[in-house]
């Protein structure tokens, strides 16, 4: 027999081939496209540290609602980004605040034909930037916070949300919105859970994209980058506090842990692909140094073959119009 007998090339040889033994695919459906929305402006606000992601108004966020159903994608991920902000980030609970009316109008839009997911957290509407409200000492109050987000997740599913996205980190937050949900008649309304969401530098962009005004960091709640078994811990717990999907956040320097929580858990894995992740690669691209689109596909299909059965991107719909030519 000639040598060498194993010849993984074979499969290798054209594009159909490797169609064929291609193990890892991604389709618009596991895709979820986050958007930010803003009050009080009248023309969409370019975020500069994100090349093609604007602050929408709530016009233009209709718009790309009805696009994104269109493409069927796995939903959309709403931030609102209010003019007033306070101690208390009251705009919040506000049936009028911009997050509030943005689910009300994507929910108007779209009906159930797209998952339309809300962002359950304070630091958009406090003017101290942190994701819970602070207690005399100026630390972050975990359980004063619970109250608010188990308010929060019943005035976003009365507004229109399918699925809140509990992502403050504070312990016992998934808890306390699904008893609050429960206890309001939306026992239909998803959890997605940011169960593992690190302190992570790869944020920077996100913080322009909601104007935030945090000065210090969030090390006291979110985890910390060198533990991944931290990440199990928190996973379970969530889940056993009744998250139906649970997350990873960032993607790209923890696909161990979303390898990790796939192989332990049952539920639905997220994994979100961060502002700070798509920003290095439209910076790199901008200045030719890599081929845009290729890096992309390699960086989504990686986080997939992972292990995350869905990925949240600003590509998403981008991507999603590009597979469908591609079919
Ligand atoms: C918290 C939240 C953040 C992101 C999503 N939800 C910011 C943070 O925790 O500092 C970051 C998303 C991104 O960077 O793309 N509301």
């Amino acid at each position: 027999m000639s040598f060498p007998a194993d010849r993984p090339r074979r499969l290798r040889q054209s594009p159909a081939m490797r169609r064929l033994v291609r193990e890892t695919h991604v389709q618009p459906s596991q895709l979820v496209l986050p958007m930010f929305i803003a009050e009080g402006i009248s023309e969409p606000r370019p975020i500069e540290s994100m090349p093609g992601v604007v602050q929408h108004t709530r016009d233009t966020a209709r718009k790309a609602y009805a696009e994104a159903a269109a493409l069927g994608l796995g939903g959309v991920m709403l931030f609102g980004v209010p003019e007033h902000k306070d101690a208390q980030g009251s705009g919040a609970l506000d049936p009028d605040g911009i997050l509030n009316v943005a689910l009300a109008d994507a929910r108007a839009e779209v009906g159930d034909d797209l998952p339309i997911m809300s962002d359950l957290c304070l630091d958009e509407f406090t003017d101290h930037g942190h994701c819970g409200v602070l207690d005399a000492q100026g630390r972050v109050d975990n359980d004063a916070t619970l109250e608010i987000y188990a308010q929060m997740g019943v005035v976003q599913a009365e507004s229109g949300a399918h699925v809140v996205g509990p992502s403050g980190m504070m312990d016992g937050q998934v808890g306390v919105v699904r008893a609050a949900l429960d206890d309001s008649g939306h026992d239909d309304t998803v959890i997605l859970a940011y169960a593992a969401k690190y302190s992570s530098a790869f944020y920077g962009p996100f913080r322009e994209a909601v104007a935030s005004s945090l000065t210090g960091d969030r090390k006291a709640y979110q985890q910390d980058p060198a533990n991944a078994r931290d990440a199990i811990r928190e996973v379970l717990l969530d889940i056993e506090e009744g998250a139906d999907i649970v997350m990873v956040k960032p993607a790209l320097s923890y696909l161990d842990v979303i390898a990790d929580v796939r192989a332990t858990v049952n539920v639905p894995v997220a994994a979100y692909n961060i502002s700070g992740e798509m920003a290095m690669v439209e910076a790199a691209a901008a200045n030719g140094w890599i081929d845009r689109e290729r890096t992309i596909d390699e960086i989504i299909t990686s986080i997939r073959r992972a292990g995350a059965d869905i990925v949240l991107t600003y590509w998403a719909a981008e991507l999603a119009a590009r597979l469908d030519r591609q079919s």
